[in-house]
């Protein structure tokens, strides 16, 4: 569950999201955003899917037959194959990026993103050559593809991470960008800023789209949802969190803008690499090399999270063999995916309500579909299924007093807490 939640959402979209609404009051409202919204639904669809043993579908046809609940099936088989699509563009510039350390030169490192992005060929070749790791990784199956992958990069990941966070808060001129995530202006921060909070958390903990219902139906009828859900969570914001020191004082340093968008990571951190390796190239690409495997590994732990949501559904409810459903939805994938990155090219002038076609469907799913997600699903489990049964879940049993204890705490979140979150952030975005 960590593999899926610490992925291109810590590494790429945190700290442009915390940059376009001002550091340091943006990062304080997604804390809150995670605790109290994001952690509560975590645990209704971690008991869903550990009850009901199945996909989407297949859970809630388990745990309320007869009703209409197993619909929300549809939302989590369709959603998450749209974000693996303009997921994978960005996990395939992390590939362009890792070949690129090799002889890269420092001085156009600023200037090259922009280009590439918006070139036809390079861009859709890297998405299909990421889309193809994910394939094969998720086509070995969950034990011996997802979780051997995941178990082997994650921890592989927090070194590397850690690295580069002591290189860069060492650079000179850095001291403003750790000022920047530590001092909050809340000045800065719009109704605007704190739905995006609350996306950036639903989009990090990869919720409300049946991914960690799928993975949760993978569980041992022993292992705590409290201690996963927390654990997690803690993880997937310290790895946030240290992207954030890993990238923002290089931003200062490198005198680029934290408001530069979707290109931050990819514009300064190459340059950085070049500066710190004084004239050694070897330094400058090792540097560089390390940390765009960072990058890549971790988008690859959560991108089969993502596909895997699909390829259960059809494999559990339509009976399909593994092999047919992970084709069938990567192809899907890929053609929807090149539009995504052609949006950055030839149809940048394709617009809808004024975005792209990448940023409509990235907006539509964090913004819109994934809380959407996340409210049916708190209310599955605050007002559907029988309390006792939750507590017994969320307790296995009763065997776990701390889990006991708390569920009352728990139950208020995912009863009202959250649900009403999520609706009062969605109205004041409609209404802005
Ligand atoms: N959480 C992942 C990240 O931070 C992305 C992801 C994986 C995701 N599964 C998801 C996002 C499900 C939304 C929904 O990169």
């Amino acid at each position: 569950m960590a593999g899926s939640a610490i992925g291109l959402g810590n590494i790429w979209r945190f700290p442009y999201v915390a940059g376009e609404y001002g550091g340091a009051a943006f990062i304080i409202v997604y804390l809150l955003a995670c605790a109290f919204i994001a952690l509560p639904i975590f645990f209704a669809e971690t008991v869903i899917g550990r009850r009901g043993g199945a996909d989407t579908f297949g859970s809630m046809k388990k745990l309320a037959p007869g009703s209409g609940w197993h619909r929300i099936g549809l939302l989590t088989i369709l959603v998450p194959i749209i974000i693996l699509s303009y997921y994978s563009v960005v996990g395939g510039w992390s590939v362009h990026y890792l070949i690129r350390s090799f002889g890269s030169g420092a001085d156009d490192a600023v200037g090259h993103f922009g280009p590439f992005i918006s070139s036809v060929k390079l861009p859709i070749i890297a998405h299909t050559v990421f889309i193809a790791l994910v394939a094969i990784i998720v086509l070995a199956g969950v034990k011996k593809g997802i979780e051997k992958f995941t178990k082997i990069t994650m921890p592989i990941l927090f070194v590397l991470i850690l690295a580069i966070v002591v290189f860069s808060v060492t650079l000179p001129g850095s001291g403003k960008g750790v000022e920047y995530l530590v001092n909050p202006d809340f000045s800065k921060l719009s109704a605007d800023g704190i739905a995006a909070a609350l996306g950036q958390a639903f989009f990090s903990l990869s919720l409300g789209v049946g991914t960690v219902l799928t993975y949760a139906s993978y569980m041992r009828k022993q292992d705590d949802i409290l201690f996963s859900g927390v654990g997690t969570a803690v993880s997937d914001f310290l790895f946030a969190m240290l992207a954030g020191f890993a990238v923002m004082p290089a931003v200062f340093a490198a005198g680029i803008s934290p408001e530069a968008g979707p290109g931050l990571v990819f514009e300064t951190l190459p340059y950085i690499f070049a500066k710190m390796g004084g004239g050694l190239v070897w330094l400058s690409t090792g540097l560089s090399l390390v940390f765009f495997a960072t990058v890549l590994f971790a988008a690859l732990t959560s991108a089969i999270s993502l596909l895997e949501v699909g390829v259960a559904y059809l494999v559990e409810e339509k009976k399909m063999h593994r092999r047919t459903a992970v084709f069938s939805l990567v192809l899907f994938v890929w053609v929807v995916g090149i539009l995504c990155s052609l949006s950055f090219g030839p149809l940048s002038n394709v617009t809808i309500f004024g975005d792209s076609i990448f940023d409509t469907l990235d907006k539509a799913c964090a913004n819109w579909l994934m809380p959407l997600g996340g409210l049916l699903f708190t209310l599955f489990v605050g007002w559907r299924m029988p309390s006792a049964d939750v507590l017994d879940e969320f307790s296995n049993g009763g065997t776990k007093p701390l889990n006991r204890k708390i569920y009352p705490a728990v139950r208020f979140l995912i009863r009202y807490l959250a649900p009403a979150g999520i609706v009062a952030i969605i109205l004041s975005a409609i209404f802005n």
